[in-house]
């Protein structure tokens, strides 16, 4: 995908945002775009792409920056702290040595509530062969932003092609209210509900997702491998969650879905290798 294409698409994406970091800028041709169609400050870095800095007035009078510099996407040395709004990795991923050390990186400079967006070739894409590189699976970038804590997370392949973008939001700050028990531990609690006949973790079998908390309370999705299961089996599970998160007085809302087929096929595969005897 060109430079325009995809500045097109990542505003499409993040909407209109104050600050945006480039992890892995190369020419730094998206940082500019970034800098007059998505944010007044677009950064970017890259372990061996340009360096330069742009300022400029836009005709609205506000005032832009496009700068780009040298550093690791797995420790960038020069970015501080919960700083950016959004942040964007194209063509990337596939080339760090530690994709999760540096999408934590990515957690660690986003501000609380803001957005990581990946764009790269996936698992399959001709390049793997011509180019001899290696690209993942969207399964395998969910995990990774997961691994991160990151939220929300949805990662999509671009239908008939070998192109995936992902999206995922940093956690909110900590509960408000007086819970005994933090945002991270509630995560945990519900991170370890177990299917009650498949020898797994919900969360492992794509049942829960997009666990969220949020100064309001908890929600996550109880996603269904087929809507009609019975309701004794789903309240189980529902109660489950329930009790997990109990230790908080945090309200817990859930909302139902159902599998889309293929993770209801990745679904079926892991229910048949671990069923309980
Ligand atoms: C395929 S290029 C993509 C460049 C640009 N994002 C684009 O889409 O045209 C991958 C970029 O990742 C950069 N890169 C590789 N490892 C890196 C690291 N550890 N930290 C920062 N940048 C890295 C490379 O220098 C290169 O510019």
């Amino acid at each position: 995908m060109g430079t325009r294409p995809i500045c097109e698409e990542i505003a499409h994406r993040l909407g209109r945002v104050e600050s945006v970091l480039d992890v892995g800028c190369g020419d730094g041709a998206l940082v500019r775009c970034l800098a007059e169609r998505v944010a007044r400050e677009a950064i970017g870095v890259d372990i061996a792409g340009s360096t330069f800095s742009e300022k400029w007035i836009a005709e609205d009078g506000s005032s832009h920056l496009a700068k780009c510099t040298q550093d690791d996407a797995h420790a960038m040395k020069s970015l501080a702290d919960s700083h950016f709004d959004a942040v964007v990795t194209v063509h990337t991923l596939h080339h760090l040595a530690d994709p999760v050390a540096a999408l934590c990186e990515a957690n660690r400079v986003l501000k609380p509530g803001g957005a990581i967006l990946i764009a790269d070739f996936a698992k399959g894409h001709g390049g793997e062969r011509i180019w001899r590189e290696t690209f993942y699976a969207p399964e395998q970038v969910d995990t990774m932003l997961k691994k991160c804590s990151f939220q929300w997370v949805e990662v999509q392949q671009v239908p008939g092609e070998h192109f995936l973008f992902a999206l995922g939001k940093k956690m909110k700050g900590p509960l408000r209210s007086k819970t005994t028990m933090n945002e991270e531990a509630i995560i945990q609690a519900i991170q370890r509900v177990q299917h009650p006949q498949i020898n797994c973790s919900l969360v492992d079998l794509g049942m829960v997702q997009d666990i969220l908390v949020s100064e309001d309370g908890v929600s996550l999705k109880l996603v269904l491998p087929f809507l009609g299961i019975p309701t004794v089996i789903r309240e189980y599970m529902a109660n489950n969650l329930q009790q997990a998160v109990a230790g908080s007085d945090a309200e817990l809302e859930i909302q139902v879905a159902e599998m889309t087929p293929a993770q209801r096929q990745r679904f079926l595969t892991l229910e048949q290798q671990n069923w309980k005897a």
